[in-house]
């Protein structure tokens, strides 16, 4: 018997990682200094966190374990989000928090319906668990397919279907009426919000306590610029809350990543100003965008503008001329989503740089 074969055999099967490149090794592969590479390619912030950042983290006192139940953070975290203290858990950004509410409900052969295309890790965790991941495809302008996620829902008995909104990677919004019409399956609604400070609307974190199937995710990584910290929460109702808090990691938001997110939400006006500026970039890059023959942009209420790369364009070829220039975009050319970028609104140079690199292609 070869050691190997101890592995779970659907993990042995899984497609290897291909690791995202860190940014001093792209930056020595491109032979570009970081400081002149223009980063639109993975939705962080270009403003960085706020300022009094800083100061929490330095006198975060590093040498103690984190409290396992996040209680300040979650307490700041009543007024932000409008959810009562009990309803809330903090995690090592989102990406936790969709991992952890996974392996709370999911056994192997248990259905998830997902709603491609969107985020990644909602098929990735749902594989690691051997869940069957449905795929309910979107509609052209990218909302769900209401008829056909019931259809599959009572077809299936699946436990559990992932919404996200704004979407990624479109940045399109749930309509009030398409989650409410889809509390009513018999499942737990995942609606992922880790945008929804970039789209204008407060999005739907306040109706848990009133709806016993919805968990609503966040995230400190966008708005608040924390992408490096690692540190989201949820909403999840009261019957889940209990099993989810015997499940987590004891220490899974470290004591920085904690005190960055309540010195954050202490300086919300800070931060807010910056959100508001990439909105601005983003209706800027939108019209800049569309102005270019081969590229047609969708409108998008997130801090993304998703591109379809049109008369007979690469956007492959695209993405690696763009990179040769220092500008690195985000691509795709899967299923449902051929031949597209995506490209981060970032500040008003980093737009001006993309724009003069797509001008000397
Ligand atoms: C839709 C969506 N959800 C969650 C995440 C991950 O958030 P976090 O950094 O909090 O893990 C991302 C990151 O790109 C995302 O696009």
């Amino acid at each position: 018997m070869s050691v190997e074969s101890l592995v779970r055999p659907d993990i042995a099967g899984m497609e290897e990682y291909t690791p995202i490149l860190p940014f001093e090794v792209l930056s020595a592969q491109l032979g570009i200094p970081e400081g002149a590479l223009v980063k639109i390619d993975a939705n962080e912030n270009p403003y960085g966190p706020s300022p009094a950042v800083w100061d929490a983290v330095a006198a975060a006192r590093l040498h103690i374990y984190p409290d396992p139940e996040s209680r300040y953070l979650r307490e700041a975290l009543v007024d932000y989000a409008g959810v009562p203290f009990e309803y809330i858990m903090a995690g090592a950004g989102a990406d936790e928090l969709i991992d952890l509410l996974f392996r709370a409900l999911i056994m192997p052969g248990d259905v998830i319906i997902n709603c491609p295309p969107t985020f990644g890790m909602y098929s990735f965790d749902g594989a690691l668990g051997g869940a069957r991941v449905v795929e309910v495809w979107r509609l052209g302008d990218f909302a769900p397919d209401v008829p056909a996620i019931e259809t599959a829902a009572h077809a299936t008995g699946a436990k559990l279907l992932v919404l996200c909104s704004p979407n990624n990677p479109d940045g399109s919004l749930l309509a009030l009426e398409t989650l409410d019409r889809l509390l009513r399956l018999p499942l737990v609604v995942l609606l992922d919000e880790a945008y929804v400070e970039f789209s204008g609307t407060p999005g739907y974190i306040a109706r848990v306590p009133d709806a016993p199937n919805l968990v609503v995710l966040r995230t400190f990584s966008k708005w608040a610029g924390l992408a490096g910290l690692r540190v989201g929460y949820g909403a999840f109702p009261l019957w889940l809350m209990k099993h989810l808090w015997k499940i987590k990691q004891p220490y899974n938001v470290n004591v920085a990543a904690a005190a960055a997110a309540r010195a954050s939400l202490a300086d919300r006006d800070t931060l807010r100003a910056n959100v508001e500026k990439i909105v601005l970039e983003r209706a800027r890059l939108y019209r800049a965008l569309a102005e270019i023959d081969y590229l047609h942009p969708y409108p998008s209420r997130s801090n993304f503008v998703l591109c379809r790369v049109e008369g007979g364009r690469d956007a492959k070829a695209l993405k690696r001329a763009l990179a040769a220039r220092g500008v690195l975009v985000r691509y795709f050319d899967k299923p449902g989503l051929r031949n597209h970028i995506r490209v981060s609104a970032g500040k008003p140079e980093h737009t001006d740089a993309l724009l003069a690199a797509l001008k000397e292609l």
